[in-house]
């Protein structure tokens, strides 16, 4: 994870800061062998019920059209869990001065957005994120864009 002020990349962000904010980051092992116990003791702790897994890459059916939506800013009334096994990804979260936050993420990363954070989401140049979501409810999620 690498995460820095969008209007001013040398300016490093740290989990801390993050932290302050109700995003939870942490670090994973790569190895599904080696994650598989710490996840599910994730998902018992935080009453995970429901898993999936995302891939976007090149031969993704409407790639171009799902990254538009993906990178409008938008928050969720319930938490936004992902955990990246291959690839990257880029989280743009907004912090407590509308400022935005760029979290770079990479494989074993991963992060929890807070209910009720804009946020928006992009792929790196390597266009090609493998990551597992994770629900609370297996009802609606939604995205509620910020323009509403
Ligand atoms: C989502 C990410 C892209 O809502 O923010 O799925
Ligand atoms: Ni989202």
């Amino acid at each position: 994870m690498k995460a820095y002020f969008l209007d001013q990349p040398e300016q490093a962000i740290g989990a801390d800061y993050l932290a302050k904010h109700g995003i939870f980051y942490r670090q994973m092992p790569v190895d599904e062998s080696a994650y598989a116990e710490p996840l599910q003791k994730l998902r018992d702790e935080r009453g995970y019920v429901q898993m999936d897994e995302v891939r976007l890459n090149d031969q993704t059916p409407n790639l171009p059209a799902l990254l538009t939506k993906f990178f409008g800013e938008h928050l969720h009334t319930d938490e936004e869990i992902r955990f990246v096994t291959a690839g990257a990804g880029i989280f743009d979260l907004r912090d407590a001065q509308d400022r935005w936050m760029r979290v770079h993420v990479a494989p074993g990363d991963l992060i929890i957005v807070p209910p009720n954070l804009y946020h928006r989401f992009a792929l790196d140049d390597q266009k090609n994120i493998v990551c597992k979501r994770l629900f609370q409810n297996t009802l609606g999620w939604e995205a509620v864009p910020r323009s509403l």
